[in-house]
Parts: structure tokens; C-alpha cells; sequence
């Protein structure tokens, strides 16, 4: 899980090839490396850490050339350190290669290579096949053959950019199984993981698929097959995306921005034509079985969706953690698979939806990026439109797909008979109402919320707990906490602490309760009743909560009082502040917010 990025331009193209790899930086972020050509030659520089670190160490941006292929490293195989980084290179020096994925077989070709006498200087599966193009050169003598030729023997899932001194206006990039994107600007070309590499510099886009590769230089491009080198007649499609949506814009981290921009996501999401949601709701009622596949916080937001669809439209729909669907689906021709993703490329998630393939069942997702391997898998796509998400922890997109769920369970309630024109009504318009209201609450309400992680700032162990669909907010949000500040959090239904976790508070194990309104009486009850369980054990008691929740504010220790809105909202509301909370926790404790350690934004390996 890597971002891999190049460049061939009229000039120098070191500054953008340095900005580009750092605007895929999200990908993966433990060490970091470029190769360029100059004057004939090939000049490499890599090291650990960050892109911003590694360019001190090693001047990346002293360096010059016109053409040029970079790395940012989400280590798999073989530890973080300098020689494990990318670009590798052939033996024979004349082949630097970038490479985001897995070489399954690379222990047997590595052996097969030693055996010849090749010195490795890395631990990667990636060298292998720098060596092997150069092996390749040796018999062919040129590179397009050599390349082709190398990428026969290896096994697994790839995307990789080669450049070579032997044609120094030329780059190769190959696609098959992991993302890569071209991209055409005036005078320069782009191939890379994703689009944000180069849209500050066009946003003429063209997505590669599997088993293709692209020659590019500064004036030319062309798609052409693995198998036989035929041309592939492909048009660019422009993105709608613009870079200035990928910037901070004043904001500290892309967290708190992503979080801030939560009114605009959800406007996006209410935006989508009712048909496309219509579609989806009737691909629904005509399955078998239907399953809602995400993982890690698109696990989460299926689970929303799950509730929304009991409560709502009457309708138990399974939800399975992508990365299990394989042992637990029991998928027959006429299901639906419906995946969640923000990436689109998540590994995991892109082999539940195969696993559906392969069983002949229909499949479907909700994405937020255009062009992703996803949504060109699955018969019907919704394009969630939330804007590029830089944060690797996920937030805009998350709340952006269970309003698109919500709107989905209302239409199947509906057309099933199960919910009332009324009630859609009044759902549909609490639903258009929330932006603004939700707007305000981050503008007035986030100064409290930094307050009250200022008191929690003493406490390394948490439960974060909330009952019927406050659980699985509850999930999401301490996912969040976990991911940003690498406390110990545990989510956990209210209902459930009684039958175990409650032996572990005292008062040093701190909870966060996720309270209904009190109007939801039956939930809000069973929510104090295991809040009272906490605090009869001297657990220190935190609480999102509503106004005039008098009840609630009598019991605990610390809360924060969210202004009144209609229930359906409730739980949103509750998951963007205890976002608002993890930020703020995060920043108390210097964690590198946007960038958590161990994590990677999407990750394209199983
Ligand atoms: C990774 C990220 C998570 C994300 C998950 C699913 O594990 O670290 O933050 O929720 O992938 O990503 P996706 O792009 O499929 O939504």
C-alpha cells in the first residue's frame, strides 16, 4: 500500500514530481524516494520517514530532470529503513522502478535471481522485478519487451512506473490490480495512484484498467494491452474535483477541515438524483439476500445503514466486515452485495464484491471516488460526491454515506409499505434542515467540546457506549478516537457491559455515553440504566447528550449538550462532535492527527 507517482514534462519537472508524491502522502508515509534522468543518467534519492523528512535529509528537490517516478511507502514487505525504500533499480543501474501492491512469488524469483549470481540490496518483492527487467534488456534489447517479458513472471497485484536513461523523454506505467491514473496537462503527463497527484496541474483524467499499460511523454500518451501491446482506445474524463478542495484552507489539520466540511457533505449527498437512490432500493427488493460490506469505518456505516433499514423499511439486512465476507457469505446467483468504500481500492472490500462476482450475484456500491477499481466492478454505483478526503481517518465521507443509506432505507420503507408518506416527509426535510443546523453546532459548540477533552485528558482507557443505533456510532467514534490519539478504546453496545467489560471500571476506566434524545424514551432509558452501572463503580461518565435532557445532566460527570434536533439526526449529531472530541484529545497529546502512525489511507493490499 504505497503511492507511486510520474512525471514527463518540456522542462524540469522535479517541483511538481516533489508535489505530487506529497499530495499522495496519505497513502503511506514511513519513507519516501525519487529517480530522475539528467543529462543521460539516472539519479536516485530514498530514505525514511515523512516526504517533507526525507526531502531534508536528501534534498529530493535538488535534484533536476524532465523525466522522473516517485514513492511514498506503506511498508509490507520488508521493514521501514532506507534500502527497503523506493525506487528500486536493476543491477545494472539502468532500470529505477516505483511499485504500489504485491509480488506474490517473489521469494521463488528471488531465489532464482540469486542462484545467478544477482546481489539484492533490499528486502522487497519490488526489486525483483527491477532485476528482472534488467535481465530482460539483456535478451531483448529494448525496453518496451524487457518490461513486458518482466512483468510475465511476476505474480500478484501491481501498479508500477518505470524510467529508464535508454529513452530519457519516455515513461512506462503498468495497472493490474492496484490503482494508477493518467493524467494530461499542457506540455507535461502524469501517471499515478490517484488523481490528487496532479490536480493542481490538470484535471484531464484517464483511469487504466487491469492488465493495461501507458507509454508517456511530454506530448504523447497511449493505453495499450499487457497481453499483446495492442493500442486501447480510452478518452480522458475531466474531474470534477478542483485542487483548491484538496487544501487546508486555514484550517490546522485536514481533520478538523474534513469535519468543518460535514454540512457541505451532506447537502452533496441530499443532492443525488432520488432515481439513482430508487435504482439501488429496487436492485434491493428484487435480491435474494442482500449484504451491506465495508471495513473499518465503512464496516461501521453499514452497520447505520443496518438499523436504518430495520427501523425504517423493516428489512434485516446482514452486514459482514469485508475481510470476513470470504468465511461468512453465503452468496447465491440473485443476492446483492452492496460495498461500501471511500476509496473505492480498498483490498478487502474489492474482494467481497469478486467473492459476489464470482457466485453471480449482483453488486453494488457507494463510493467516493471517481473512476476507483469499485466502482467499475459493480453493476450500479452511487457516487457519494463528498470531495477528496485527505484525512486518513475518515470522517466527511463516513456521515456522506449514511445519509445516502438513510435516504435508501426511507425509499425501500416507502415502496415496502413500511414507512408513511408522512414520516418520509418529516425525515426528508429533518434531513434537508440538518446541514445548516449542524453548521451552527460545530461554529458554537466547538470550544465546549474542546473543554471536555481537556478533562478527559487524564484518562488512558475508555468505553465509548451508546444502544440501538447509537451503537454503532459509538463504534465509529471510538475508532476515531483510537486511530488519532492511540489510546485504548473500546466501542461496545450499552446493553452489553453488564455481561463482561464492566469488570474493568474503576475509577481510572473512563466511558463516553452516546445518549438519545429523550424523547426516544425506551433507548434513552436503557442508556442511563447502564450509565448508573458505571457510575455505581466509580467509572468516570462522559455524555453527548441533548438539551433539556435534565435527567442525563444530573449523572454525569461531564457532557456536552447538543441542541435539539429531530430524532432521525440525532445520531449524526452526536458522531460529528465525538469527531470534533478525538481531534481536540489528538491535539492535546501531539499525535500526527492526519497522518496516525501504522495507518494508510486506503489499503490496496490483502
Ligand atoms: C483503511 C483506513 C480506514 C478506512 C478503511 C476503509 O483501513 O485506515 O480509515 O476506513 O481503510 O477504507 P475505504 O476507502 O474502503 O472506505
Amino acid at each position: 500500500m504505497c503511492g507511486i507517482s510520474a512525471v514527463v514534462g518540456q522542462k524540469n519537472i522535479v517541483p511538481i514530481l516533489f508535489e505530487s508524491i506529497k499530495n499522495l502522502e496519505y497513502r503511506g508515509y514511513d519513507s519516501c524516494g525519487m529517480a530522475v534522468i539528467h543529462e543521460g543518467k539516472l539519479a536516485w534519492r530514498k530514505n525514511t520517514g515523512g516526504v517533507d523528512e526525507v526531502n531534508k535529509k536528501e534534498h529530493l528537490t535538488g535534484m533536476q530532470g524532465r523525466t522522473g517516478i516517485a514513492h511514498t511507502r506503506w511498508a509490507t514487505h520488508g521493514r521501514v529503513d532506507a534500502l527497503n525504500a523506493h525506487p528500486h533499480l536493476s543491477s545494472d543501474g539502468l532500470f529505477a522502478i516505483v511499485h504500489n501492491g504485491i509480488f506474490n512469488n517473489y521469494q521463488a524469483l528471488r531465489q532464482e535471481l540469486e542462484a545467478k549470481g544477482i546481489v539484492f540490496l533490499s528486502q522487497t518483492d519490488t526489486e525483483v522485478l527491477a532485476h528482472l527487467i534488467g535481465l530482460a534488456f539483456q535478451e531483448f534489447g529494448q525496453v518496451e519487451p524487457a518490461l513486458l517479458a518482466a512483468l510475465e513472471r511476476v505474480e500478484g497485484t501491481y501498479a508500477v512506473a518505470l524510467t529508464t536513461p535508454l529513452e530519457p523523454e519516455r515513461l512506462y506505467a503498468v495497472r493490474k490490480g492496484s490503482p494508477l491514473v493518467l493524467g494530461f496537462g499542457e506540455g507535461i503527463q502524469f501517471a499515478a495512484s490517484d488523481v490528487n497527484a496532479f490536480l493542481p496541474y490538470t484535471r484531464s483524467a484517464l483511469f487504466m484498467d487491469d492488465g493495461e499499460y501507458a507509454v508517456l511523454t511530454h506530448d504523447s500518451w497511449q493505453v495499450r494491452r499487457m497481453a499483446d501491446s495492442t493500442p486501447v482506445e480510452k478518452s480522458p474524463v475531466h474531474i470534477e474535483w478542483d485542487a483548491e478542495t484538496s487544501r487546508k484552507g486555514g484550517y490546522s489539520h485536514y481533520m478538523l477541515k474534513e469535519i468543518f466540511d460535514q454540512p457541505l457533505t451532506i447537502t452533496n449527498a441530499m443532492n443525488i438524483p432520488r432515481q439513482e437512490i430508487i435504482s439501488l432500493v429496487e436492485m434491493i427488493r428484487q435480491a435474494g439476500t442482500t449484504y451491506l460490506v465495508g471495513v473499518g469505518t465503512t464496516y461501521y456505516v453499514a452497520m447505520v445503514g443496518q438499523y436504518l433499514c430495520s427501523q425504517l423499511a423493516g428489512r434485516y439486512i446482514p452486514v459482514v466486515s469485508s475481510d470476513e465476507f470470504y468465511e461468512l457469505g453465503v452468496v447465491a446467483p440473485g443476492d446483492l452485495v452492496i460495498a461500501l468504500s471511500q476509496s473505492g481500492e480498498t483490498y478487502d472490500t474489492r474482494m467481497a464484491v469478486q467473492f459476489a462476482k464470482d457466485r453471480k450475484a449482483h453488486t453494488a456500491c457507494i463510493v467516493n471516488v471517481m473512476g476507483s477499481t469499485l466502482s467499475r466492478m459493480v453493476d450500479q454505483v452511487i457516487m457519494q460526491g463528498s470531495g477528496p478526503e485527505i484525512c486518513v481517518v475518515s470522517t466527511k465521507a463516513a456521515i456522506a454515506q449514511m445519509v445516502i443509506l438513510m435516504r435508501a432505507a426511507m425509499e425501500l420503507g416507502l415502496s415496502e409499505g413500511h414507512l408513511t408518506e408522512e414520516s418520509y416527509r418529516d425525515i426528508h426535510k429533518a434531513l434537508g434542515e440538518f446541514p445548516q443546523v449542524l453548521q451552527k453546532t460545530l461554529n458554537e459548540l466547538s470550544g465546549f467540546v474542546r473543554n471536555l477533552a481537556e478533562k478527559a485528558e487524564d484518562y488512558q482507557n475508555w468505553l465509548f457506549m451508546g444502544r440501538g443505533i447509537y451503537y454503532p456510532i459509538a463504534m465509529e467514534a471510538a475508532l476515531k478516537m483510537k486511530e488519532v490519539t492511540y489510546l485504548h478504546v473500546e466501542g461496545l453496545p450499552a446493553g452489553f457491559l453488564k455481561h463482561g467489560t464492566l469488570a474493568m471500571v474503576d475509577s481510572r476506566m473512563a466511558s463516553l455515553f452516546f445518549i438519545p434524545p429523550p424523547e426516544s424514551r425506551e433507548l434513552h432509558k436503557q442508556t442511563l440504566a447502564a450509565l448508573e452501572e458505571v457510575k455505581a463503580r466509580s467509572g468516570p461518565v462522559f455524555g453527548l447528550m441533548f438539551q433539556g435532557d435534565t435527567q442525563s445532566a444530573q449523572v454525569l460527570d461531564h457532557y456536552v449538550e447538543l441542541p435539539q434536533v429531530p430524532a432521525a439526526m440525532a445520531p449524526f449529531m452526536e458522531l460529528v462532535v465525538a469527531q470534533v472530541f478525538s481531534y481536540f484529545s489528538a491535539l492535546r497529546l501531539g499525535r500526527s492527527i492526519d497522518k496516525p502512525r501504522n495507518l494508510a489511507k486506503s489499503v490496496t493490499v490483502g
